[in-house]
């Protein structure tokens, strides 16, 4: 064990804010009550700006998982035709729940550590017609990369504009800039331990009109995800089923300090610690899996180098508090995944790569003492250093 706090740098559950963390505790309240439709409400509006929509945001008490069911299980039926956009595990697993659901899904492998181009989709599109849902991953956390969603929902509506688009924001949306709306994304599904600073256990949902209405012809079975009883539930301040109030509380607190902050310096935020992390990892030595042109700005994928005794390494920086990520599926065991979403700011990157050049050091690695901090702290500047307010920074 550490005799060091923890420092969490996995691309979620996140660190918590020292106000969010007390806001967990408060007491319970009637979830049927007045109190607790103003907290829902607060909620719902506090999101929909980071979501792009005027619509509803549906709030649900499951894993991100369970946000990516409900997107599937809502609107389709079984025998749909679903083409199924995949970057990596969790492009993955949103396929593979819909095929356990019965829908006939065509996956469309990009390969991983790259974004799916939208000239392959609109040939694959064109070539599969009659497809009824469209599954993207806009953030891969596997690998981290982002995909360009507003391109490839704008191919999506060219060539077939029937296909509902349903996207998987669990990493990107609170964090980077999401346009649900402006860009036609049918359904998209977030979680509340990434961006929202708060704990794990609700998925967050919006739902276009095209949605709504495939909602009432749709004959995939469903019961606890059933977004129309969350909908008429909202209509009087409430949700169907109990609802994990602490973590509301959680995301309630989370969302005021965003708001504090402005959507715009949320991402500026995200976009100069992306950067740091990515020019202090290289400097540092370390290849990076992401082609650097769709590099996401929520969690970095670098490889393990030929020769590093990783043990020793690893123990190392696990001695020193610093938790990371490693790698999914066929990338298990060959990349670390370090996280850098929701609470963060430049000095939690800063910090956590001067513990990697120590570790470094520690295993015989050559590494030049300060030249990551300085890489990162140069590519955050071009990036466009955000001022964070002190009370996001505690
Ligand atoms: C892109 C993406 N999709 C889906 C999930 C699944 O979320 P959960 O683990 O909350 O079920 C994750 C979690 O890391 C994710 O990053």
């Amino acid at each position: 064990m550490s005799t060091f706090e923890t420092n969490l740098r996995i691309p979620g559950p996140t660190m918590l804010p020292p106000t969010v963390r007390e806001a967990g505790g408060r007491q319970m309240i009637n979830h049927r009550g007045p109190e607790y439709a103003a907290l829902q409400g607060r909620i719902v509006a506090a999101m929909r700006p980071f979501f792009g929509t005027a619509g509803d945001v549906v709030l649900l008490t499951c894993a991100g998982s369970g946000g990516l069911e409900a997107a599937v299980v809502n609107v389709l039926s079984p025998g749909d035709r679903v083409l199924a956009a995949t970057t990596g595990a969790f492009g993955d697993r949103f396929a593979k729940v819909a095929e356990v659901y019965g829908a006939s899904v065509r996956r469309l492998e990009t390969e991983w550590g790259r974004a799916i181009e939208p000239a392959v989709l609109r040939a694959a599109l064109a070539e599969e017609p009659g497809v009824r849902a469209i599954l993207l991953t806009h953030n891969e956390t596997s690998t981290g990369v982002t995909n360009p969603v507003a391109e490839l929902s704008a191919v999506a509506r060219e060539v077939a504009p029937e296909a509902l688009l349903l996207v998987d924001g669990v990493s990107s949306i609170g964090a980077i800039p999401f346009e649900a709306d402006a860009w036609g994304v049918d359904i998209a599904v977030t979680g509340s331990q990434k961006a929202w600073m708060a704990a794990p256990g609700m998925a967050f949902i919006s739902a276009s009109d095209r949605a709504w209405a495939a909602m009432e012809t749709a004959r995939m079975p469903r019961f606890y995800l059933d977004l129309r009883r969350h909908r008429e539930s909202a209509a009087t301040g409430q949700t169907p089923w109990t609802p994990a109030v602490a973590v509301m509380y959680q995301v309630d607190e989370g969302l005021r300090l965003m708001e504090a902050e402005t959507p715009a310096g949320v991402f500026a935020r995200h976009r100069a610690c992306g950067a740091a992390t990515r020019a202090g990892l290289r400097a540092l030595g370390f290849d990076l899996l992401a082609d650097p042109a769709c590099a996401s700005d929520t969690v970095t994928a670098a490889w393990v180098p030929e020769g590093l005794d990783w043990k020793a390494f690893s123990g190392e920086y696990k001695a020193r508090g610093l938790v990371l990520a490693g790698g999914q599926g066929k990338l298990k065991g060959r990349i670390f995944r370090v996280g850098h979403l929701g609470f963060i700011v430049l000095d939690h990157v800063l910090g956590l790569l001067a513990v990697l050049e120590e570790a470094s050091l520690a295993v015989g690695r050559p590494v030049e003492p300060g030249a990551a901090v300085a890489a990162a702290q140069l590519a955050a500047r071009e990036a466009g250093r955000a001022v964070v307010p002190q009370e996001v920074q505690r």
